[in-house]
């Protein structure tokens, strides 16, 4: 499925993400990254992975096509639907299915090697795509838990869940814009800018996805948890992880990426 300008207007979020991952993929995602996330992957000694943020399947339908099988979930059923047809079109068989984190348990009954779940998505718990006008921090936080906790149940002993948190959450700043230049989409220049906000106190990340072109300008914004480093390995060891490690998948990436073991 190619980027079209009618995706940036239209109402389905998953092929929205088409386009924006045109730009947020050519940034942060060097033609590389697929090879060294399979490397990062056989490093760890998994097989039977599960990408459970797949989303439109970036990078996960690369490593598949490179040829490490994984098995791919999502919650949000716009991004699902984008990615099952981009499967199809590639002509990848793999099990692609619907599942919120905290339902993994329930919808699958496979255990696995290793549970990803890269990109910050973890910060959109309750929130991605929706345009909640409102976000409920309490419920984000026990989410997150719970969905830390769904991990760790199809894991096998010994198996690894990866979460990636934005490099931004390190920092110690509470805005970052993201100017991704101006690329052609179906011929027209389209110009695509992030700004990311976030407060401390409330503990609320605003994310606003701005398009420019033929004069006019495109906003949606979304609003997320903004987790910490800190509160991550917290989460993390209350589901049951003890050993929480922060490694590279590939330079220059939008994560670092939280490791951590499930005990033999
Ligand atoms: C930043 S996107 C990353 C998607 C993927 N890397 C891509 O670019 O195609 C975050 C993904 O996490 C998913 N997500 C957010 N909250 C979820 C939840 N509670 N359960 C399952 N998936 C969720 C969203 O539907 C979205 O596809």
């Amino acid at each position: 499925m190619e980027p079209k300008i009618d995706y940036i207007t239209g109402d389905n979020f998953g092929e929205y993400w088409i386009v924006v991952a045109e730009f947020y993929h050519g940034k942060f995602m060097s033609p590389r990254y697929p090879d060294l996330l399979m490397q990062f992957l056989k490093r760890l000694g998994v097989k039977k992975v599960l990408d459970a943020a797949c989303g439109i399947g970036e990078p996960s339908l690369d490593v598949v096509e490179k040829g490490f099988p994984l098995s791919l979930s999502d919650g949000d059923a716009s991004m699902l639907g984008v990615c099952q047809a981009r499967a199809k079109e590639r002509g990848l068989d793999i099990p692609i299915f619907h599942s919120k984190w905290i339902d993994l348990p329930k919808k699958t009954k496979e255990i696995y090697d290793a549970v990803l779940c890269l990109d910050s998505s973890i910060t959109y718990v309750n929130t991605w795509a929706q345009g909640e006008p409102a976000i409920s921090i309490n419920r984000a936080r026990y989410n997150i838990l719970e969905s830390l906790k769904a991990f760790y149940d199809i894991l096998a002993p010994g198996g690894y869940v990866v979460i990636g948190l934005a490099k931004y959450a390190f920092e110690d700043s509470d805005e970052l814009i993201i100017d991704y230049g101006t690329r052609l989409v179906e011929g027209v220049p389209v110009h695509h800018i992030w700004k990311l906000k976030w407060d401390f106190a409330t503990k609320i990340k605003s994310f606003t996805l701005i398009f420019k072109f033929a004069g006019k300008t495109h906003v949606k914004e979304m609003l997320g948890y903004m987790l910490l480093p800190n509160e991550l390995k917290t989460l993390l060891r209350k589901a049951g992880f003890p050993d929480i490690s922060i490694q590279e998948i590939a330079p220059g990436e939008y994560d670092n990426n939280f490791v951590a073991q499930k005990l033999l």
